[in-house]
This record gives structure tokens, C-alpha cells and sequence, in this order.
């Protein structure tokens, strides 16, 4: 994986000197490998297809901070998941190239899709010197709200504006099934941990795409982060690129993740 996160840091370094052909011709191919894994889920063979076809649709119109891979994993772990009725919780979306398709797996799954947003960019908070984002990201929510009417399933989505500790951190309006956190902060990370742990659902999973991270790595395998929320430590796995699952198991009993 260190191998495949330089080469893809190398070829950023020359992408713009690639002739736009090729650029499209190299991105297509690495979608398309990194979207086979959803070719192995339970879903039937037909949705697999949708979903990879949708996927394919919004990359090739909105820009996206995640690999095609991480994508394909969550949509591996949703697949062994009893549909229905609750709510797949999506903190930081930018352009919204990962809620488009988050869009389209809530409607495979039978979620509602809530996405929060400052929808200025990453809050300006003093963490890390090394990784700093601050302000980075920002779009607009009409931006947003376009690009899921156009390539994602609009119907299936509710966009929630504003800093997370205005917003989800007062508390999930539901159970959640499912949670995204991809923020690039450990202070972002636990405002969201601290608004939808209480309603997380038995079977629930939290996934961080912040996991390269230092400070939200640190903030994860910290036992007073989980002492505070008042939840045991859960069981962390790291999955591909910057992606890990969080599974959390009922009182006593030891958490287990359970991809399909
Ligand atoms: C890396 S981008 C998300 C990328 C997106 N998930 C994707 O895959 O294309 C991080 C997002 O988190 C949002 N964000 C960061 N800190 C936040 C905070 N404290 N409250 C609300 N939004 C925040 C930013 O506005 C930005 O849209």
C-alpha cells in the first residue's frame, strides 16, 4: 500500500504534464480497478453493476478526496448489513464526490443520507504542523446539492450546513447504521464521534477516512476519547489508503468486524 501511495504522490507530481487522453484513459483504469472488489459483495449481480457504473459517473464529473478502493470497501461491508430505515451520516463531503455516492448505496440499502458541512473548508484549527488543512476543501452547499441532483440520488439526501459542533454534535436526529467521517481533524473527528455514538445502532460502523492522520489516529486509540463518550474502546481496522472501520461491540461482549 506505501508502494501504491507514492507512485499515486509521483504521478501527481507529473499529472499535468500527461497528455489529457492518457490522464483519462490512466484515471478510468485506476476506478475500474479500484471498484472490482464490489464485483466479490452479496449484493445481486445487477446492483453491483449500478453501483459501480455510478460511481464511475460521478468520478468523471466531480472532484473526489478519497481512492475509488476506500469506496469499494465500504460498499463490502454495507453489503453483509440488513437494509432498512436508518441513517447513513456523512461528515465532510467538499464537493460532494463522495456523497453522490454514498447516494446511491443508501438507496441500494434502503438509508437516509444526512451530510454536514461548514461548507467552508476545513476548520482553521491549530493540530498538526505537518498535516494542516485548514480552510482547504471549501465549496458551496448549492455546489453540492447540484452535483447530487445530477449524479447521485438527491431524494435519498438531506444537507445540514454549518460547523459540526453547531450541528452534529448536539445529536443525530435518528439511529445511525453507518457514519463517514473525513474532516482531516481529531477536533472534528470527536464533535461527530460525540453526536452519533449514543445512536449508533447495535451492529453499527463508523468509518474515518483520517486515518493517515496523526492526531486522529492518536485521538481514536486513545482510551479516554472512548471513556468520555462513555462507550468501551472499539475494535479498529484499517481497511486501504486512509481508511479504517470502527466496530463497536455490545457491553461485555468483544467487538468483531464483519465484512461480507
Ligand atoms: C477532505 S474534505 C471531504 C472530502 C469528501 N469526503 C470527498 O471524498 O470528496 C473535508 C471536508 O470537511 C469539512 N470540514 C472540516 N472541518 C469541519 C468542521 N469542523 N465542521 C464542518 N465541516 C468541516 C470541510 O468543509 C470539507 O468539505
Amino acid at each position: 500500500m506505501a508502494l501504491t501511495t507514492n507512485a499515486l504522490r509521483r504521478y501527481a507530481e507529473v499529472r499535468d504534464f500527461v497528455p489529457r487522453p492518457v490522464r483519462r484513459f490512466l484515471n478510468l483504469a485506476w476506478c475500474l480497478a479500484g471498484y472490482a472488489n464490489i464485483l466479490t459483495t452479496r449484493f445481486p449481480l445487477r446492483t453491483r453493476w449500478r453501483l459501480i457504473r455510478s460511481f464511475l459517473r460521478v468520478d468523471s464529473n466531480v472532484a473526489r478526496a478519497h481512492q475509488p478502493a476506500e469506496m469499494a470497501e465500504i460498499v463490502r461491508w454495507l453489503a453483509s448489513r440488513k437494509p432498512g430505515g436508518e441513517l447513513f451520516v456523512e461528515a465532510g463531503c467538499w464537493k460532494g464526490g463522495s456523497s453522490c455516492k454514498f447516494s446511491h448505496l443508501c438507496e441500494v440499502m434502503g438509508y437516509k443520507l444526512i451530510i454536514y458541512d461548514s461548507f467552508a473548508g476545513v476548520e482553521a484549527v491549530e493540530e498538526s504542523a505537518e498535516m494542516d488543512f485548514s480552510r482547504m476543501y471549501a465549496s458551496t452547499r448549492q455546489e453540492v446539492a447540484e452535483n447530487l441532483r445530477r449524479y447521485g440520488v438527491a431524494a435519498r439526501c438531506e444537507l445540514i450546513p454549518g460547523w459540526f459542533s453547531e450541528t452534529i454534535a448536539r445529536g443525530a436526529p435518528a439511529t445511525v447504521a453507518v457514519a463517514y467521517i473525513d474532516c482531516d481533524l481529531a477536533k472534528g473527528t470527536y464533535e461527530v464521534l460525540s453526536g452519533i455514538i449514543g445512536k449508533l445502532s447495535p451492529d453499527g460502523i463508523v468509518f474515518t477516512q483520517d486515518y493517515h492522520i496523526p492526531v486522529v489516529k492518536n485521538l481514536l486509540h486513545d482510551p479516554n476519547t472512548w471513556q468520555s463518550l462513555g462507550v468501551d474502546p472499539p475494535f479498529i481496522q484499517p481497511l486501504c489508503f486512509n481508511l479504517a472501520a470502527l466496530t463497536f461491540a455490545p457491553p461485555g461482549a468483544p467487538a468483531k468486524p464483519t465484512p461480507s
